[in-house]
């Protein structure tokens, strides 16, 4: 029997070491060195690969069929992934714990058997009868869909080659241990190890894989780094988990762009695709409200028109709150700051609240422009008009900055029926139906939201009426 040996490896990087350390030297990461139980090589896995030696070719003359995306049936999911699974290709699909990512996957696969494909759920978190029953909730019983509940690995490879799925997914890579490893199961060894089998076996018997994996309170992928450079793909299920909003995006993609974003809503039937994200950011919306702002934002390639709000309200702290939700902390501290450096609006002893609507989080620069002149229209009372969007980066002299893609911006929100947007002087000509107001300082853009009062702006907190 083979001796066992250890090594010390960074949790989050990956990194490798001799001895256990405080701090990784790869990373810099505390507390992430776990020691890690190693068989000898010669023991642990066989020889592969070298049996048929590798040729080098003109690179127009390397096969390229086989590689086109199967669709998986559901619109936003294939958006994401652009078009679909490609055979032997190995997926990682992140998220929090109870985000919905085995829902996704069995509404997924369901669509694939329903399509013809052959799939196999191999679920080491719930047990068969847990899985069956959701199944049935979500239409999910069809004849090609295979489940074992199952968490070794060995067991889990030798199904899928009885089985010899089109589709294989295992829920969660995490729960999944090979007892010839001394680690333990869960540790990184295992994670990493397990993952590294489940991508060789994909490729070789040219199977499109699906791993759940789960991610930290700071959203990292629980689990070494390396797990994202072993798969062709890494998808991250993200949403406020008192939203029914769910958003899917690519953060890497070896067949497709990254820049898709995948719109779901989780309802009592399982996950619905939302194709048309406009009407449910501004379904509440009401009108006339001071306070309120709605941007065109871009979230990947795709425009979303969100509504933003504001409140300034007479604080009782000696360092007044500065509160985002959905939004950025920093951007909304530099947006309230710029506000009374530049614009010359104070805003003394109020507390500034401020939240992106609908559950979505909107980071971007491009979105300080609706962001200050929602806290203006707080600041003032005064309603922004209905029918104006804004989109605009705030720099610090006060300035207005263009952002990316301007016209499919307007374009989205000119189709939701606004009829006027303001943006920064250097902004392209905007598409049919909407009509450019363009100012060069925040200052500017006050006065034509109709945001004064007077001719002169209004601070906090405001006069009473004379
Ligand atoms: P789940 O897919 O188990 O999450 P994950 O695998 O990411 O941990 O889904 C978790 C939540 O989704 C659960 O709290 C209940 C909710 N849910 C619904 O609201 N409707 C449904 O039809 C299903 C299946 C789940
Ligand atoms: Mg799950």
């Amino acid at each position: 029997m083979a001796k066992t040996r250890s090594t010390y490896r960074c949790s989050e990087c990956g990194s490798e070491g001799p001895q256990w350390t405080g701090r990784c030297a790869g990373c810099g990461a505390w507390n992430t060195i776990v020691e890690e139980r190693l068989v000898p090589a010669a023991a642990a896995s066989r020889p592969s690969g070298l049996a048929a030696p590798s040729r080098a070719m003109p690179i127009a003359e390397v096969e390229s069929e086989g590689w086109e995306p199967r669709p998986v049936g559901i619109g936003e999911l294939d958006r994401v992934l652009g078009g679909g699974l490609v055979a032997g290709s190995v997926t990682l699909l992140g998220g929090e714990p109870g985000i919905g990512k085995s829902t996704l996957l069995l509404q997924a696969l369901a669509a694939l058997a329903a399509g013809g494909a052959r799939c196999l759920l191999a679920c080491g978190e719930e047990s068969a009868q847990q899985v069956r029953l959701r199944a049935s909730r979500l239409g999910a019983l069809d004849p090609r869909l295979w489940l074992v509940a199952e968490t070794e690995l060995p067991a889990i490879l030798a199904h899928a080659e009885a089985i010899a799925p089109d589709v294989l997914v295992v829920d969660s890579i995490q729960t999944v241990f090979d007892p010839d490893l001394a680690s333990a199961p869960g540790s990184v060894g295992q994670v990493r190890e397990c993952a590294h089998r489940l991508v060789r076996a994909a490729k070789e018997a040219n199977r499109a894989t699906v791993l759940v994996g789960h991610v930290t309170k700071d959203g990292a992928l629980a689990g070494p780094r390396v797990l994202e450079h072993v798969v062709d793909t890494v998808l991250s299920f993200e949403g406020e988990r008192h939203h029914a909003l769910r958003l899917l995006r690519a953060v890497k993609h070896r067949f497709g762009s990254t820049g898709e974003l995948g719109l779901f809503e989780m309802t009592d039937l399982g996950l619905a695709g939302v194709p048309d994200p406009g009407r449910l950011f501004l379904s509440d919306r009401q009108l006339n409200a001071p306070g309120s702002a709605v941007v065109a934002t871009l979230e990947g390639h795709r425009p979303l028109v969100v509504e933003l709000q504001s409140l300034v309200a007479k604080s009782g702290l000696a360092t007044p709150r500065r509160s985002a939700q959905g939004l950025d902390a920093g951007r909304l501290a530099m947006v309230a700051a710029v506000i009374e450096e530049r614009a010359k609006v104070p805003l003394t002893g109020g507390d500034v609240y401020a939240l992106a609507v609908g559950g979505v989080r909107v980071v971007e620069p491009g979105a300080d422009l609706a962001l200050a002149l929602a806290i203006l229209s707080s600041v003032t009372g005064i309603a922004l008009p209905a029918d104006l969007v804004a989109c605009g980066e705030v720099g610090l002299c006060g300035e207005l900055r263009q952002v990316s893609q301007t016209g499919r911006r307007l374009a989205e929100a000119a189709r939701l029926g606004f009829r006027r947007a303001l943006v920064p002087m250097s902004a392209p000509d905007p598409p049919a139906g909407i009509e450019a107001l363009r100012a060069a300082t925040l200052s500017d853009a006050v006065g034509m939201a109709g945001l004064l009062k007077a001719g002169k702006p209004v601070g906090f907190p405001r006069a009473a009426p004379a």
